[in-house]
């Protein structure tokens, strides 16, 4: 009975462990969620809040990893948080591109945007929907996130970059998880005094303010009258991915100083705009 229950504890702790190779990390998918419930109109804001599970107090990006933590006990999710390209060809095509490894179509992160979507469209229009629809909104907003990190949409063969293996500064470190979690990190700690909460309303600033203000309108539309349109997204991922997260990278080398300071605006860029287009998606999902 002990060993068992110490077999258990040492299982859950490995699990716990294991790194996150599936998205932005904790913090880059809760700015994502924090900047989009900032801007959701009323009835957005309420359908969230009717939504969201009682322990999350109304805080969308306090549940923003939720598809995370659930990927190991719901197998069929892990193909939903990235879609592979061939390699070096640097552009997306659903067609060809948003697949499981067993080749089903739609199986990637711009059908599973779709598909949530979808699913939260009969908020309005059934009393009783088939789906859970807290379940949907969690995982748009997850991957609606996910889609934004450039290397979710990135080469096949290297797995987006996790096989990719280089130094953060002194650290050992894929590709992958340098975009997921470790740019974010170093900005928060030089610029930030770790401090997260700074960082998300300097992106609001520029957002509202800054640099940004006069594209934010360009970054919600969807053509064709769409509600969501995240092939688009897909294909500015593999696009940065090749212009910036692999660009001279070679395995083995040590990326610091350079690397970080070139590449935190596309970071940047990118978290803005999974926070503008969640929130244009919900606004036009709950209308
Ligand atoms: C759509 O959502 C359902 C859960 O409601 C899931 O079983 C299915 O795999 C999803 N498909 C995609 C492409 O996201
Ligand atoms: C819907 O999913 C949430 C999150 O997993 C869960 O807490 C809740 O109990 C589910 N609701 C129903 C009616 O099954
Ligand atoms: C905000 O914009 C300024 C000016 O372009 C830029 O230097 C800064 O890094 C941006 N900060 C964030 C968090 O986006
Ligand atoms: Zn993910």
């Amino acid at each position: 009975m002990e060993c068992y229950k110490f077999q258990l504890v040492a299982i859950v702790s490995l699990v716990l462990l294991l790194p996150s190779t599936h998205g932005w990390g904790k913090e880059g998918h809760a700015i994502v969620c924090k900047i989009a419930q900032s801007r959701l109109s009323d009835a957005a804001a309420d359908a969230v809040k009717q939504l969201l599970p009682a322990y999350a107090q109304n805080d969308l990006s306090s549940v923003c990893s939720w598809a995370d933590s659930v990927r190991f006990y719901t197998r069929w999710s892990g193909p939903l948080h990235f879609a592979d390209s061939p390699d070096k060809l640097c552009n997306y095509d659903f067609d060809r591109d948003c697949k499981d490894q067993s080749g089903v179509k739609g199986r990637c992160v711009v059908g599973a945007i779709g598909n949530f979507t979808d699913q939260l469209l009969t908020y309005k229009t059934k009393s009783n929907s088939e789906y859970n629809l807290t379940q949907s909104l969690l995982y748009l907003s997850h991957f609606m996130g996910d889609v934004h990190q450039p290397l979710h949409v990135g080469f096949t063969s290297d797995k987006g970059g996790n096989t990719i293996e280089v130094r953060w500064f002194r650290k050992k470190e894929n590709l992958h998880h340098i975009w997921d979690v470790s740019i974010i990190e170093t900005a928060e700690e030089k610029y930030y005094n770790s401090n997260m909460d700074d960082f998300t309303a300097d992106l609001q600033k520029n957002i509202t303010k800054g640099s940004w203000a006069k594209e934010v309108k360009g970054w919600e539309t969807c053509d064709n009258n769409e509600v969501s349109c995240a092939n688009v997204y897909a294909s500015e991922g593999i696009k940065e991915a090749c212009e910036y997260a692999y660009k001279d990278v070679t395995d083995g080398e040590t990326l610091s100083d350079d690397y970080f300071e070139s590449r935190l605006p596309v970071v940047q860029l990118r978290l803005a705009q999974g926070g503008v287009r969640l929130a244009a998606t919900l606004n036009r999902i709950f209308g």
